[in-house]
C-alpha cells in the first residue's frame, strides 16, 4: 500500500501538518523564555489558530504527493529474522516464533525527498482528520516557581476528541479495518482490552465508520467518565471480574478464534499513529530536538511510539538527535521500573496493585521489549511515582493553571525526582507528555481535594468553602484569605 497515500496517517498521520499552530496561546502571545530568544520567536511567528475550513480549502487544493506509489511499509518481526515479513493488509499480529512485530517503512523511498521537503509537507501540505495537533503547554510558571527549569512543556495529548493520546493510534487502525472491510475482509467487529482510554477512542472511532466494537473493561477498574463513553457510542461493554492483565489474555483468545481484529497496541498499526506526537512536538520547536521527554507507562506501546516518531524524523535527516527517554511508572504498577534498576538485566511481570493512575495499572506490559529497546536506544531513565507524589505532582501543577489526569501526575512526580537529583538540569529542554484530560478522572481529583482519600494528607487541597448566605460571613471568609495571601 502507499504509505502516504489516503490511510497516510500509517506514517505521518495528517495531525501533524499543522501542529505548528497549535503552541499554546499563552506562548504566542508572550516570546518563550529559553535559552535562545531569537529561535524562541521564530516559532512563535505567524502561529495562529486556522479555522476547519481553511484546512479542508487546504485539503481540497493539494496534489497527489508525487512519488508517493514508491511509499510502502510490512511488518516484520520486532526482534529476530527481519527477513519474514508479512503485507499490512493482512491480519497478523505476532511473528513465526510467536514474538512482537513492529511496521517497517521504506526508509530509503521516504529520503527520496529532502529533510527540507519533509518539513514543508508538516508545515503546509498535509490535510487533518482533526485528532492530534494538540496543544504544547508552555509550563512557564511551574518551571519556574516549583523546578526552577526554564525550559518546561506540556504535550497536551488529551485535548483530544476523546480526552486521550488513544485517537491518534486509533485514527490509523480504524482506517485500516475500514480499508480491509471495504476489501472484502471478513472482519465483523474491533476489539480490545481496556484500561478505559483505548475503549473509549476505540467505541468513538468504530461508530464513526459504522463498525461494530467490542471492549473487555476490567470492572470497577475505570473512571466513571471513562466508562460511559463506549457504552455511549454504542459498544458491546463487558465488565468482567478481572484486572486489564486478565482482559488482555481473554481478548487476545477471543480474537484468535472469532474475526475481531484486535486494536490493543499489541497491535503495531496503533504505534504508527501515535508517533506523529513525537513528530509534532519537533515541528513545534521548529525542529529542535528535547533534551528530555517524559512519558507515563503502561503497556509501554507509547513509548516506543515515541521513540519511533523521533528516529524517524532523525533518520530523514530532520533532526540530528534524538531525546533521552524517560518512562514514569506508578509505584504500585512499576514492573519496567523494576527490571530498570536491575539495569535491563531481568523482567518479571507483577500483579499491579491499585492506582489513581488507573489507566497504567498494569503488571505485564505486553510491549515491554519494545520499551526497553526505545530506552536502551535513548539512554533512557525509568523514574516511579507513589500514589501521594503523583496526586501532589498533578494538583501542584493544576494550581499554575493546568488540569492534570493522575497519569500526568506521574510524569510530573518523576520530573521532580529527577530535577531533585540534578539529573535535568534547569535549563534542561523537557517535554512533559499529558497522555489524558484531567476531566476524565474528576472523581480522583475531587476526593484528594475533599481529602478523602486515606494515607494522603493532600498538601495542595483547595476544597470549597461552604458558607450560608449571609454578608457578614462571606466577608469574615474572605478577610481571612485575602490577610493570609
Ligand atoms: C491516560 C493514559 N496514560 C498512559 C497510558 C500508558 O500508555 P501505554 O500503555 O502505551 O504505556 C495509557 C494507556 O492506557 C493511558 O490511557
Amino acid at each position: 500500500m502507499a504509505a502516504l497515500a489516503p490511510n497516510s496517517a500509517l506514517v505521518f498521520s495528517g495531525r501533524g501538518a499543522t501542529g505548528a499552530r497549535s503552541l499554546s496561546s499563552r506562548s504566542i502571545a508572550k516570546p518563550v523564555a529559553v535559552n535562545d530568544q531569537s529561535r524562541a520567536r521564530k516559532v512563535n511567528v505567524g502561529v495562529r489558530a486556522s479555522s476547519a475550513g481553511s484546512i479542508r480549502e487546504q485539503a481540497s487544493r493539494r496534489a497527489p504527493l508525487e512519488k508517493s506509489t514508491l511509499f510502502n511499509c510490512k511488518y516484520v518481526p520486532f526482534s529476530g529474522d527481519k527477513n519474514e515479513t508479512y503485507s499490512i493488509d493482512d491480519v497478523i499480529y505476532r511473528s513465526k516464533n510467536g514474538g512482537l512485530l513492529d511496521v517497517q517503512h521504506d526508509m530509503e523511498a521516504l529520503a527520496i525527498y529532502p529533510p527540507e521537503y519533509w518539513k514543508a509537507l508538516f508545515d503546509e501540505d498535509i490535510v487533518s482528520m482533526f485528532e492530534g495537533n494538540s496543544n504544547l503547554f508552555w509550563a512557564d510558571r511551574y518551571g519556574r516557581e516549583v523546578l526552577g527549569m526554564n525550559d518546561l512543556w506540556v504535550k497536551q495529548c488529551g485535548n483530544s476528541h476523546t480526552g486521550s493520546f488513544k485517537d491518534l493510534g486509533m485514527t490509523a487502525l480504524v482506517s485500516q479495518v475500514n480499508r480491509m472491510r471495504k476489501q472484502g475482509k471478513p472482519l465483523a467487529a474491533v476489539g480490545c482490552a481496556s484500561t478505559g482510554d483505548t475503549s473509549a477512542a476505540l467505541s468513538a472511532y468504530a461508530a464513526a465508520a459504522g463498525i461494530p466494537s467490542i471492549v473487555f473493561l476490567p470492572a470497577d477498574k475505570i473512571s466513571l467518565a471513562q466508562l460511559v463513553q463506549p457504552i455511549a457510542n454504542g459498544s458491546l461493554v463487558m465488565s468482567i471480574d478481572t484486572d486489564f492483565d486478565g482482559c488482555m489474555r481473554l481478548i487476545r483468545e477471543v480474537t484468535a478464534e472469532l474475526p475481531i481484529y484486535l486494536a490493543n497496541s499489541l497491535n503495531s498499526l496503533r504505534l504508527e499513529g501515535q508517533k506523529t506526537a513525537a513528530i509534532e512536538i519537533l515541528q513545534q520547536f521548529d525542529w529542535h530536538v528535547p533534551d528530555y521527554v517524559i512519558i507515563p507507562g503502561g503497556n509501554l506501546g507509547n513509548v516506543y511510539a515515541f521513540y519511533k516518531g523521533f528516529k524517524m524524523c532523525k533518520e530523514l535527516g530532520l533532526v540530528d538527535k534524538l531525546p533521552r527517554m524517560v518512562v514514569a511508572q506508578a509505584h504500585n504498577a512499576n514492573p519496567l521500573y523494576r527490571a530498570y534498576t536491575t539495569g535491563f538485566e531481568k523482567f518479571e511481570a507483577i500483579k499491579a496493585e491499585p492506582t489513581f493512575a488507573s489507566a497504567i495499572q498494569i503488571g505485564d506490559p505486553v510491549s515491554i521489549d519494545r520499551a526497553i529497546y526505545a530506552l536502551k536506544e535513548t539512554n533512557g531513565i525509568v523514574e516511579e511515582a507513589t500514589e501521594e507524589e503523583l496526586m501532589d505532582a498533578a494538583a501542584e501543577a493544576d494550581l499554575t493553571g493546568m488540569f492534570n489526569c493522575p497519569h500526568t501526575g506521574v510524569a510530573l512526580a518523576a520530573l521532580k525526582k529527577l530535577r531533585e537529583a540534578q539529573t535535568i538540569g534547569p535549563s534542561d529542554k523537557v517535554v512533559v507528555i499529558s497522555t489524558a484530560h484531567g476531566l476524565k478522572f474528576a472523581q480522583s481529583k475531587v476526593a484528594y481535594h475533599a481529602g478523602e482519600i486515606e494515607g494522603i494528607v493532600g498538601k495542595f487541597a483547595n476544597p470549597p468553602v461552604e458558607v450560608k448566605e449571609d454578608f457578614g460571613l462571606v466577608m469574615d471568609v474572605l478577610k481571612e484569605r485575602l490577610e493570609s495571601s
